[in-house]
């Protein structure tokens, strides 16, 4: 299937299973590099990031737990600008190593916001760990620490990622072509 139609558009597939799955496997090797004897907490940031955080995690040797969250779709008015709440984290992250898990970083601005409100919970060391990266895209100064792929600013779907809801359920990912 190297073409699909989601909703109005058509997507042309662009990174195959194969290649995400290697990159997975490389973030997995690095993470385990820097904290295999820390007892890391994976956080994985919903909804998107559910396929990557869970073909991550099959690829962890070591001892790690998971946790689960999302961002409010309330956003504040326009004087507090569009902070979004982390919703759903029910473990205390005090002193622990804690890895988020996203699909993809695009401007940075969820990461960033997520990274800002997890530092205040008292955490030994907060790190990011990204299936996708649009560098042409990212507004912020915050370090990734772990990549996948990086990828051209153009909007995909696939292995999680959607267009309005749909395509998550793709195992390639796909570049939108018209
Ligand atoms: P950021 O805040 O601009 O970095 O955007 C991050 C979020 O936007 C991701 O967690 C995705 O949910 C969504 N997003 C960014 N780029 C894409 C894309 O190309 N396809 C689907 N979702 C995307
Ligand atoms: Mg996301």
């Amino acid at each position: 299937m190297m073409r699909v139609q989601l909703l109005d558009k058509v997507f042309e597939i662009s990174i195959t299973e194969a290649r995400i799955v290697n990159a997975i496997k490389n973030i997995a090797k690095n993470i385990a590099k820097d904290l295999r004897d820390k007892d890391p907490l994976l956080i994985c940031v919903l909804n998107g990031s559910f396929m990557f955080a869970s073909d991550l995690m099959k690829e962890m040797s070591f001892n790690c737990e998971i946790s689960f969250v999302k961002l409010s779709s309330y956003e504040g008015t326009h004087t507090t600008g569009k902070v979004k709440q982390l919703i759903g984290l029910n473990e205390d992250i005090k002193g622990r190593y804690v890895v988020l898990l996203e699909d993809i970083v695009d401007t940075g601005t969820t990461i960033v916001n997520v990274v800002d409100q997890l530092k205040k919970l008292g955490p030994a060391d907060v790190r990011v760990a990204t299936m996708l990266f649009k560098p042409e895209a990212y507004t912020q100064d915050m370090k990734i620490d772990y990549i996948g792929l990086e990828i051209p600013n153009d909007f995909i779907v696939g292995y999680g990622l959607d267009y309005n809801g749909y395509g998550r359920n793709l195992r390639n990912i796909y570049t939108v072509v018209e």
